[in-house]
């Protein structure tokens, strides 16, 4: 009672497409099914989710800007822009909500340019390469940070 946590999860560009595109990397898991997952894990421990994908930078950083005492922490996959974008790092940092990076895919078996992430020091942590598991733990993880915050 009166612990309920509001969750905000946001999926980058191209995430949409989970499920068809490049299976042999990213599962066949869609990003419909990680959403209903994640929506159950969190009704479990008395938490709430939100859930938004978006192909464009500037989307998800107003949802995050909106985030601001709304949210009590993010779970993101920033996709490509995690190698990328200066702007999105920038604003999970100014909205100083704990957050969690997570990647189906592991970047460090990678390309090397997956292997910088621009969003991870804006981040407590990361959890990469366990496919929708990832954002699983992920959740499990920030649930975890906010009951210790109380
Ligand atoms: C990804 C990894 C990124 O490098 C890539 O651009 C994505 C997905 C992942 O979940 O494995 O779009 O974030």
């Amino acid at each position: 009672m009166g612990q309920s946590r509001h969750i905000l999860v946001l999926h980058g560009p191209n995430l949409n497409l989970l499920g068809m595109r490049e299976p042999e990397i990213y599962g066949t898991v869609t990003l419909g099914e990680i959403d209903a997952e994640l929506s159950e894990r969190a009704k479990s421990q008395d938490a709430t989710v939100e859930t938004f994908q978006s192909n464009h930078e500037g989307a998800l950083i107003d949802r995050i800007h909106a985030a601001r005492g709304k949210a009590d922490g993010i779970l993101i996959n920033p996709a490509g822009l995690t190698h990328t974008s200066v702007a999105l790092a920038d604003a999970l940092s100014a909205v100083a909500l704990p957050a969690v990076e997570v990647h189906l895919s592991n970047l460090h078996r990678r390309e090397s340019f997956r292997r910088r992430s621009y969003c991870a020091a804006a981040c407590r942590g990361t959890i990469s390469g366990l496919g929708a598991r990832s954002y699983y733990l992920g959740l499990e993880a920030l649930l975890e940070i906010l009951s210790e915050k109380k």
